[in-house]
């Protein structure tokens, strides 16, 4: 097994620098969307032999080396109570957004048998897979801006609205999904997952004071939960440079950071004692291979002065990206990366 991308998340010495995408498995790939003529994306995620095909192909493809579980942070909400549609061109739409104190109370705790799609999946794939596997989860901030908006938004109106004017509903909706994300993912662990990462996307919209206050208790409640899972835990989020000291106090062992801060002045603000994955803008997979080249040696070197680097996108790979570019970057990163 491959495990340079775990010892890099412990901060112990690696060959060269460890790498995987986020949204590795998706639509740039001509095999995906072939699948996706015939198939959902829930279809993918429940039907076990199509989602560790899915899950498997960037590995193959790539070299990375680590898997990303194919799933969406969607996916545990259907299981407690909140159904859920992944509408094309949109993204997550939920029937039935949260408005009040009444909302949250029906919602319920995972039963495991409604996941067995998704644990069948990780013991076939901890099998297989040359790399560790990573499972998922979204975080809580993250996950209610759907639950509350009803769909993806930009200014999270409806969520900072609640978080404001009706405390007792917020806090009420952070710990039914403090329970349930501390399930889920004990559920991924313990059918194989070798890592962990918690996907806060969108907290970056959020001042530090209010993540202070209305979110980091509930983050550090979660990793405090999956505490005795011994398998390296990542948190991320989209424009958190701000947020990096305060990051510091989840719990995290690794943190994922966007292109927005530089690696050389992330790391720093994280310290030494947390290793940090990141942080290339994906858009430069779409710049000349020179200028693609000369970040990613960038963000090698700066990564190589930190204990403990992932090398990553800055956020997900977008459908206009290449499989080869992809493929020769991971090359690259392998071949600049190496130790002495
Ligand atoms: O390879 C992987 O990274 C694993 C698969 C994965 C998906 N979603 C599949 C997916 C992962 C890790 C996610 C996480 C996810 N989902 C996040 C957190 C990461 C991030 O990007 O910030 C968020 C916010 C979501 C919610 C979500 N799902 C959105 C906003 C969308 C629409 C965006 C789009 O690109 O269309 C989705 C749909 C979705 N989830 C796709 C994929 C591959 C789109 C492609 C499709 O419909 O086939």
């Amino acid at each position: 097994m491959n495990d340079r991308f775990l010892r890099a998340c412990r901060r112990e010495t690696v060959d060269t620098t460890p790498v995987w995408y986020m949204r590795q498995a998706g639509r740039y790939q001509p095999e995906y969307r072939e699948i996706r003529k015939k198939y959902s994306l829930i279809d993918i995620v429940k039907i076990p032999e199509l989602c560790v095909e899915v899950t498997t192909l960037p590995v193959q493809q790539l070299n990375v080396d680590a898997a990303i579980l194919f799933s969406d942070i969607m996916v545990p909400l259907d299981p407690i109570g909140m159904p859920f549609e992944i509408r094309s061109g949109i993204g997550p739409v939920v029937d039935h957004p949260i408005q009040a104190l009444a909302d949250v109370e029906r919602l319920h705790d995972l039963d495991p048998n409604d996941l067995s799609f998704m644990t069948e999946t990780i013991k076939i794939l901890s099998r297989e897979l040359p790399v560790p596997l990573i499972g998922f989860s979204g975080a809580p901030f993250t996950l209610a801006s759907y639950m509350i908006e009803g769909k993806p938004s930009r200014d999270y109106l409806k969520t900072k609205a609640m978080m404001y004017s009706d405390p007792k509903t917020w806090f009420a909706l952070m710990n039914r999904l403090e329970k349930t994300i501390i399930d889920y993912l004990e559920i991924q662990v313990n059918a194989g997952a070798k890592a962990l990462q918690i996907f806060d996307s969108w907290a970056g919209a959020l001042s530090p004071d209010d993540y202070r206050e209305y979110v980091l208790p509930t983050v550090q409640r979660i990793f405090q939960g999956i505490s005795h899972l011994d398998v390296p835990k990542i948190y991320f989020g989209v424009g958190t440079g701000e947020l990096l000291f305060d990051l510091k106090q989840t719990g995290a062992d690794v943190l994922g950071v966007d292109w927005r801060v530089p690696l050389k002045e992330a790391s720093p603000r994280i310290g030494n004692e947390i290793a940090i994955q990141g942080n290339l803008d994906p858009a430069l997979l779409l710049a000349p291979w020179d200028v693609l080249k000369q970040k990613a040696m960038e963000i090698i070197d700066a990564g190589r002065e930190h204990s403990g680097h992932v090398f990553n996108l800055g956020h997900g790979v977008f459908p206009t990206a290449s499989v080869d570019t992809l493929k020769r970057l991971t090359e690259f990163i392998h071949e600049y990366g190496q130790r002495v």
